[in-house]
């Protein structure tokens, strides 16, 4: 049996990471299209969202063996589904990134095949018509982390949630 102490030393890793990546994405996108800036989107998504899906298991982990019926039950419930989101909010960002640089690596060995279809070119985050619904998805990851933190926090720090004494 695992003690409920991972969980709480991981989960600074993906709100750091996280928060980090977004903040620079958001500062490309309406700041400066500064390279430094997107190297520093793509270079701390994988590691945060790596550290996020690592959080939730070990979470998961340790509210296992709580009283289903405990008062603060709907709090770990909605700190449970906000976690759960942000695994498929910043997997999406992951996802659409590795295949939007896959289609560039494809279209410069002239492997791009696909009848109609223009060679991608430039940052996944330059793509035309992409700049708001990325704003919209990465305030939500931002507003998400926050809450998630503080829900946890309030577990532990209000009720004592697997707290040892
Ligand atoms: C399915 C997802 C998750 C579950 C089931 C879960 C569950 C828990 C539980 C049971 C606790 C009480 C302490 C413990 O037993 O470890 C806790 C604390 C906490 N969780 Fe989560 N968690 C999840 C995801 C997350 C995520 C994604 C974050 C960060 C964004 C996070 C941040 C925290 C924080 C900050 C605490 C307080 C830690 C402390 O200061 O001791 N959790 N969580």
């Amino acid at each position: 049996m695992i003690p409920p102490v991972i969980h709480p030393i991981l989960v600074h890793f993906p709100i750091v990471l996280l928060i980090g990546c977004s903040a620079a994405a958001l500062a490309y996108l309406h700041w400066q299209p500064r390279p430094e800036l997107r190297i520093l989107t793509w270079w701390l998504l994988p590691p945060g969202w790596l550290f996020l899906l690592l959080t939730v298991i070990t979470g998961i982990i340790d509210q296992g063996n709580l009283p289903p019926d405990a008062p603060y039950r709907t709090l770990l419930n909605l700190h449970t589904t906000s976690g759960l989101i942000l695994c498929l909010l910043y997997g999406d960002l992951l996802y659409r990134s590795w295949l939007h640089r896959s289609r560039q690596r494809a279209a410069a060995t002239q492997k791009a095949t696909i009848p109609g279809r223009l060679p991608t070119t430039g940052d996944f985050l330059d793509q035309p018509g992409r700049k708001w619904p990325l704003t919209a998805q990465l305030l939500l990851g931002i507003a998400l982390v926050i809450w998630s933190g503080w829900l946890g926090g309030e577990l532990v720090y209000v009720w004592g949630v697997n707290v040892m004494g």
